[in-house]
């Protein structure tokens, strides 16, 4: 059976795309190399082409059975600065293609979701019936699609799952693709990078938070568990489920300097880090409760936080990418152009 990737030559994509083809999936992925990159998806059938373009996606839409769309831009920072941005290519041209999709008889899709659709929780765990508030336009662009999924699927029959990811991070296992943006803001990179040298000292936003240590604590998910819950998640909704809304997490937090140890245990090198004023926006504590994917797709995150760090330190001391943690306007790599802008905090 086919299945067309959008998106799919960036970084949870492409992850997404071996998991679905080493379970017997036919492959397409369809991605306008924004921010992705084809390296990526060596080895698959890459359609170059946006979203919007229906005349390149008709063709396509006759050949698959089902849609995985990870398309989006996805920096926080930059979403409240460009807000229009995010809401053009997160919400109008992602409708638009869903409307092709339906008007091309495919009614299975899962969505890439984001725990940012629950900006600062009441309680943690944070649970699917948590009320979802967004507090910035990348949420709300990712609480958008989700509504009009949800109207989709009430009146025209349409399949979906919600995936809301909380913080995906790590590589491959093979070594052969990871993480790949550029600027890069999350944390791991960030800190390998400068654990390497080859990056600058890490940024920590806020040492005085009300957590054990005083930095924040987000809720790490192995980029692989995240691709094998599409796996499954595709299989319920061609089986007998025609909705579901799952948040994908470990259920363990991790503050920043129990990352910083992490990676200083695998590495051997220890993380120049310099304390930053908190940043707008930033909730202390992310973790999700994911009990209900377990419950519904009998998934379980298995990679835990030091398969995590190696996995992604293996990936980049393959590629020896780390000029990508430059700050965005300097010079970086001979390989990765800079955007030249300013773009603070990935979700
Ligand atoms: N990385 C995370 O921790 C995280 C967390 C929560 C949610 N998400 C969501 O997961 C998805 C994938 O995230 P990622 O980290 O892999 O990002 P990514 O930037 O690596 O991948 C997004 C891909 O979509 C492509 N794309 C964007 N707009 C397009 C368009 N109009 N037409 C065709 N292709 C287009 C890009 O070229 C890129 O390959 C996004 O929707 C993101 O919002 C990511």
């Amino acid at each position: 059976m086919a299945v067309l990737v959008v998106g799919g030559a960036g970084y949870i994509g492409s992850h997404t795309a071996r998991a679905l083809r080493q379970n017997g999936y036919e492959v397409i992925i369809f991605d306008n190399l924004s921010t992705g990159h084809s390296l990526l998806v060596d080895g698959f059938e890459l359609i170059v082409g946006d979203v919007t373009d229906r005349d390149k996606l008709s063709p396509i839409m006759n050949r698959i059975e089902a849609i995985l769309y990870f398309a989006a831009h996805a920096y926080v920072g930059e979403s409240v600065e460009n807000p229009r941005k995010y809401f053009t290519n997160n919400v109008q041209s992602a409708l638009q293609f869903l409307d092709t999709a339906i008007d091309a008889g495919i009614y299975h899709f899962v969505f890439s979701s984001s725990c940012a659709v629950y900006g600062v929780p009441a309680t943690i765990p944070i649970a699917e019936d948590a009320p979802r508030q967004p507090i910035n336009p990348y949420g709300a662009s990712k609480l958008f699609f989700e509504n009009a999924l949800e109207g989709y699927g009430r009146a025209y029959g349409l399949r979906y799952a919600n995936l809301r990811y909380f913080n995906a991070a790590g590589a491959d296992e093979s070594g052969q693709i990871g993480e790949l943006h550029n600027p890069e803001t999350h944390l791991i990179p960030l800190a390998l990078a400068a654990a390497s040298g080859s990056g600058p000292e890490l940024q920590v936003f806020g040492c005085d938070y009300p957590t054990p240590d005083g930095t924040c604590v987000r809720d790490y998910v192995h980029v692989s568990d995240i691709a094998e819950a599409h796996v499954l998640a595709l299989q319920q909704l061609l089986g007998e489920k025609t909705q579901i809304s799952l948040n994908l997490g470990t259920g363990q937090g991790y503050s920043i300097k129990q990352v910083l140890n992490a990676v200083q245990d695998i590495t051997g090198r220890s993380v120049p880090w310099r304390p930053k004023p908190r940043r707008p926006g930033d909730p202390p504590v992310l973790i999700a409760d994911p009990s209900r994917a377990h419950q519904i797709l009998r998934w379980k995150a298995q990679r835990p936080l030091e398969r995590i760090v190696s996995t992604a330190w293996q990936w980049m001391s393959a590629r020896n990418n780390f000029s990508l943690a430059t700050p965005p306007g300097s010079r970086t790599g001979p390989n990765w152009p800079s955007s030249g802008k300013e773009v603070r905090g990935r979700a």
